[in-house]
């Protein structure tokens, strides 16, 4: 990956400075000794909170997906070895192992394991000060989303010329992906405050329907006008002319810039490039893996095959049919107009 020193990280900033829209609600935080976080299993339908006393109620919540979305997962693996470290005040080797559990709970996003090391470096001083960390790392995520979403929201006003923009974006990586605010869904935030943005089509995003049920449920929260999207109408709409820019989050990136996101995140990828529109990747620096050279090391999340199968708890095919169901696919870096973070906009060379 390149960071790219040439570009000027103050252009645009007159189409977006001073727009500040309300970010809602924290999505997950720490109340009095629990995890208290948004169930986004129930969500559009019902917004219902979740008091996470146990480590065990955590792992089962991120793996239900309850909590979801790459930054919310560093926040609840910082706040679940605070929570344990609460728990076992005298028994460190417990901790460690409930660490473990929680940075296993799922693979693919870098930030859940990050969330979890980070904090857990504060533990032999105790547990004030691993909750003190973990408070640290929620307050850090909204600052660095913001500040993330603001430049991608800059970047794309340079790269596409017609206003006011249609942006078409995949999966959820709005508050309720993040401690507050977002990274994409972030980035429509702020063009739709600088009165940019003229409409977002939000592909539905099979088969869980993050984008169907959240980004939905966040863009009408917010006023913004939008449409759902089946995921295999998205190159449709580009053919079409309905599109100006992609923009999505990340789960974990590469050091050569590939990209693992929610599963359809390449085939949007591979149909931007056909048209020749950007496709441009929000996150925050804790979603970056340097450790692997490129995304063939990224391991990805095979979930459960009823989530193909069965529709609403219904089984929609033949009794005994499998599925092929991987939660995430890897974009590689040459169809990826820019990677921005709250530090750095990366290029493709
Ligand atoms: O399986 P999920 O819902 O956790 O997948 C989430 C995504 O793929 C998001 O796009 C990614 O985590 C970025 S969220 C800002």
């Amino acid at each position: 990956m390149d960071a790219s020193a040439g570009m000027d990280p103050s252009a645009g900033m007159d189409a977006t400075a001073g727009m500040d829209a309300s970010a809602g609600p924290r999505t997950i935080d720490w109340d009095a000794g629990a995890i208290v976080t948004v169930d986004q299993v129930a969500l559009p339908h019902e917004h219902r909170m979740l008091r996470l006393g146990t480590v065990d109620q955590l792992i089962d919540a991120i793996q239900r997906l309850a909590i979801r979305g790459a930054p919310a997962l560093g926040a609840a693996g910082a706040l679940g070895v605070a929570l344990s470290a609460h728990l076992h005040a005298d028994d460190p080797e417990a901790v460690r192992i409930d660490a473990d559990r929680i940075a296993a709970a799922r693979p693919t996003a870098a930030n859940l394991a990050w969330g979890v090391q980070r904090v857990l470096d504060r533990l032999p001083e105790g547990a004030d000060a691993v909750l003190a960390e973990a408070r640290a790392v929620l307050a850090e995520d909204e600052r660095a989303n913001r500040e993330a979403s603001r430049r991608a929201a800059e970047l794309v006003l340079e790269l596409c010329s017609r206003r006011p923009l249609r942006v078409l974006t995949h999966c959820n990586t709005g508050r309720l992906a993040t401690v507050a605010w977002g990274t994409a869904l972030g980035a429509v935030r702020h063009l739709a405050a600088a009165g940019q943005l003229d409409y977002v089509l939000a592909d539905e995003t099979r088969p869980l329907l993050q984008g169907a049920r959240l980004t939905a449920y966040e863009l009408a929260e917010a006023g913004i006008r939008y449409r759902v999207c089946p995921d295999s109408a998205a190159a449709t709409a580009m053919a079409q002319g309905l599109v100006d820019c992609v923009l999505v989050g990340a789960d974990r990136i590469a050091a050569n810039g590939d990209v693992a996101n929610k599963i359809g995140t390449f085939p949007v990828a591979l149909a931007a490039a056909r048209h020749g529109i950007p496709f441009v990747v929000v996150a925050p620096e804790s979603t970056l893996d340097l450790s692997l050279p490129d995304g063939s090391g990224i391991v990805i999340e095979h979930r459960d095959p009823a989530e193909v199968t069965h529709f609403d708890g219904q089984p929609v095919t033949p009794a005994g049919a499998g599925a092929f169901n991987p939660a995430f696919d890897v974009t590689p870096a040459d169809l990826i107009t820019a990677i921005v973070t709250e530090t750095r906009i990366y290029r493709a060379p």
